[in-house]
């Protein structure tokens, strides 16, 4: 079965990704979830990146993994969510991975919008919200996503932990593809998976197996893993029959092994 015809929980949207996509970009080879790295998993042959998305305190959409600027950026330990996005476009996003991405900004959704959609790259926005921000992201992200891929065909795969952000994603734009995040496989899971009418569950890969798989297939959604580096790993969830792998291994694990 093909991913065009498989049947779709959100109706007529494609399923949007190969089965190898390159984690927060290629996020650990450059630093994650900047241009830089998307563009580096791209030299590795990757055609499809996953990345976080968040909302500055005057509603800009921007890339950052963890609620405080400390680990990723020379902006300290304030809170990202809560400052202006004058202030988040000039800090340096590339020095604390290395010199030779010195000067790396953060980048805004709509840049890596415009270089998804010129170099054809599949996209899986994660809503990675600022606590408190949960719905007000969600709306904003499927708002700029309906916008930003407007006529395109293969439109981003958009996931979340928070169903809250999820609701929201759904409330605004109900064509754009979802995807419910794991970590646990938590009381209700199915229930709110199926309210908010998920392509795909893509859950932490210890949590997978082949009943796993076959509970979601039935259901008509993909079954995705994240984040898998081990060769042993891959191969166990591939033998059972998982749609799609994350991954921050972009050099091991080949875009070319596509099922
Ligand atoms: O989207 C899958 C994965 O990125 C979720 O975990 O913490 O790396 O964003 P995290
Ligand atoms: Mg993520």
């Amino acid at each position: 079965m093909t991913p065009a015809t498989k049947s779709s929980a959100a109706g007529a949207a494609l399923w949007p990704l190969p089965f190898w996509i390159a984690h927060r970009g290629a996020g650990r080879l450059a630093p994650e979830n900047t241009l830089a790295a998307f563009r580096r998993g791209a030299e590795l042959g990757h055609i499809a990146f996953e990345c976080d998305v968040k909302r500055s305190a005057d509603g800009e959409l921007f890339l950052l993994h963890d609620d405080t600027l400390l680990r990723t950026t020379d902006g300290g330990d304030r809170v990202a969510g809560h400052l202006d996005w004058n202030e988040l476009s000039r800090l340096d996003a590339g020095s604390w991975h290395s010199p030779i991405y010195a000067g790396e900004p953060l980048p805004r959704l709509d840049a890596i919008a415009r270089a998804c959609r010129a170099r054809g790259w599949g996209l899986n926005l994660e809503i990675k919200p600022t606590p408190g921000d949960e719905a007000e992201t969600g709306a904003a992200v499927a708002r700029a996503v309906r916008r930003l891929w407007q006529g395109c065909a293969a439109l981003p795969l958009l996931s979340s932990f928070r169903p809250e952000a999820l609701a929201a994603a759904q409330a605004v734009a109900p064509e754009l593809p979802r995807a419910l995040l794991l970590h646990t496989l938590w009381d209700g899971w199915s229930d709110i998976a199926d309210r908010l009418a998920v392509v795909a569950v893509v859950t932490h890969h210890p949590l997978m197996d082949a009943a796993l798989v076959q509970r979601l297939h039935a259901a008509g959604r993909r079954a995705v893993c994240y984040t898998v580096n081990d060769a042993a790993e891959a191969q166990r969830l591939q033998a059972a029959g998982v749609d799609g792998l994350i991954t921050d291994e972009v050099e091991r694990f080949s875009p070319a092994v596509q099922r």
